[in-house]
């Protein structure tokens, strides 16, 4: 932490920890917004976004497993951030049911709701419902799209299993449903998350190595931050 006079040991609401939190002269103890812009260590842009994004990254083998929380580090993973909220949203479930509202197409699941993820989240937000976490853990590749359709014997076409255009919908709602300073938990193949386009930044990275020719699960936290950050 940085401060010309006031040596504060909180963190506001846009820096990772106090570390990055710059309190000017004359701002108050009270005082939730600090100016990190102006922290005098920052040459510049991208030396303030690099020391901001301090991600926390871990790697762990577990063995693999089609039902991602069932794999002990990414349950403990997700469990950590469950702890910590009060309302949550899992679009693409299964027979997971931590989250407060469920979701999954396979209606053979556990899930409360058995619709689209896209129909199930515009059905939350008419419903003016808002989390503080949402898991985003949706079929990792256009050919596990067209096995779960398969599975519950409904047809698609080759709009359905573009996973590029399904993880757009669903981030635009995901976002839409989410309260400022909300986490976003994202599992797959690759670390794209929401991201720049949404303002969020990375926490936390938990890779899960699986062995053989296994692909490793990213698993990615995000917040939701309030200031433009990039
Ligand atoms: C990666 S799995 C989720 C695994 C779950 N998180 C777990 O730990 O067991 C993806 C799930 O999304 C469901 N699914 C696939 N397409 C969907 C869609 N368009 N809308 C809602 N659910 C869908 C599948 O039935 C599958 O159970």
């Amino acid at each position: 932490m940085i401060s010309s006079s006031i040596p504060l040991e909180k963190t506001c609401n846009d820096c990772i920890n106090s570390d990055y939190c710059y309190w000017k002269n004359g701002t108050t103890p009270d005082e939730t917004v600090c100016y990190y812009e102006e922290h005098p260590e920052f040459k510049d842009k991208n030396d303030k976004l690099n020391l901001k994004n301090k991600i926390k990254f871990s790697r762990i083998f577990s063995m693999p497993n089609s039902s991602t929380f069932e794999i002990a580090p990414i349950r403990n993973f997700v469990k950590k951030y469950l702890n910590n909220s009060k309302i949550s949203i899992d679009p693409f479930a299964r027979n997971q049911e931590f989250a407060t509202y469920t979701n999954d197409l396979d209606p053979d699941t556990k899930a409360k709701y058995h619709l689209p993820a896209e129909e199930f989240l515009i059905k939350l937000k008419n419903d003016n419902i808002k989390a503080d976490l949402i898991i985003f853990d949706p079929p990792y590749s256009p050919r596990q799209i067209s096995e779960c359709y398969k599975n519950i014997g409904k047809k698609c076409n080759m709009e359905d299993t573009q996973s590029g255009k399904l993880y757009s919908k669903i981030k635009n709602l995901i976002n839409d449903l989410l309260e400022p300073q909300g986490h976003v938990l994202s599992f797959g193949w690759n670390s794209v998350g929401m991201g720049r386009k949404y303002n969020y930044l990375t926490e936390e990275i938990l890779l899960v190595c699986h062995g053989g020719a296994h692909n490793d699960t990213i698993c990615l936290s995000e917040r939701k931050v309030l200031n433009q950050i990039f």
